[in-house]
């Protein structure tokens, strides 16, 4: 059998990511798990299993603790559930950047364990190397530049970037050498607009932006976030609904009928007949 007639959806590819700069704005999302995964497919290009996992389902204070073993076992569940979208696993933070073969042993890992179509990591400039050495070995990878949540103990929090010349000129050099060293899309956190508007003229692949202006190639949002699950959520996301809210009333509805012999009712009782 095929796999085209195991999976009759088309499934977005790297080069038809690539493809899009300039063009159609990229939707993209996070999602950790198949049921979500399966929701978010139809109307997502890319879905971004992201360390972020480690923060929003896990309850981490940050994404530093964060195993190899965490993202492969979310990255089995999305893949389970996405049909059309290109599935990107995030490198945790300890699993890439000793060296390019640490790297390319570990993303080879993930592709062959989740069944994922790339992987993404943080890219300082130094990274820039490790992800020329994954490109060529056949790891399609996707970069990160900007805010990155991993650098968070050594910048003391999660900080917008590109407040000094310095800074921006920094910024500037990760996306432009993440670019020359073959990465097929570009994330872009926490960056003021018109550095958002520089990153994505001066590089050749779709920049996908987070905090970062409709300036960029594409969009990505944490998806807990955009959905209302936090009392809390950073300035840049919109959010699209009160799953906070909903859950709430619904498990305070579910109390009252418990507490009050409601619930379960005459529909929902088993009634077998003629045994
Ligand atoms: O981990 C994550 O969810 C991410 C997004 C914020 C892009 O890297």
């Amino acid at each position: 059998m095929s796999a085209q007639s195991q999976n009759p959806v088309r499934r977005i590819t790297v080069t038809d990511i690539r493809a899009r700069k300039g063009g159609d704005p990229l939707v993209c999302l996070t999602a950790y798990d198949a049921p979500t995964a399966r929701l978010l497919d139809p109307h997502c290009d890319v879905l971004l299993v992201g360390d972020s996992v480690g923060m929003v389902v896990h309850g981490l204070p940050n994404t530093i603790p964060v195993t190899l073993e965490m993202m492969i076992l979310h990255g089995q569940a999305v893949v389970r559930g996405a049909q059309r979208a290109l599935v990107v696993v995030d490198m945790p933070f300890g699993s890439y950047e000793a060296s390019p073969e640490q790297a390319f042993a570990n993303a080879a890992r993930v592709l062959r364990e989740t069944g994922a179509q790339a992987v993404k990591v943080e890219s300082g400039v130094y990274i820039a190397d490790t992800i020329r050495y994954l490109v060529q070995r056949g790891v399609p990878v996707m970069a990160h530049v900007g805010l990155r949540p991993q650098a968070a103990l050594a910048e003391g929090g999660f900080k917008a970037k590109g407040r000094s010349a310095a800074e921006r000129d920094r910024v500037l050099d990760e996306a432009r050498s993440a670019d020359a060293a073959g990465a097929f899309a570009i994330v872009v956190e926490g960056v003021a607009e018109d550095l958002a508007t520089e990153i994505t003229r001066a590089v050749s692949v779709p920049t996908i932006g987070i905090g970062a202006s409709a300036q960029c190639d594409g969009q990505i949002l944490v998806t807990p976030d955009m959905l209302g699950l936090f009392d809390w959520t950073p300035r840049f996301v919109k959010r699209y609904a009160d799953l906070k809210g909903l859950t709430e009333d619904a498990v305070k509805a579910y109390a009252e009928d418990v507490r009050a012999r409601r619930f379960p009712g005459p529909d929902e009782v088993y009634r077998i007949t003629g045994a």
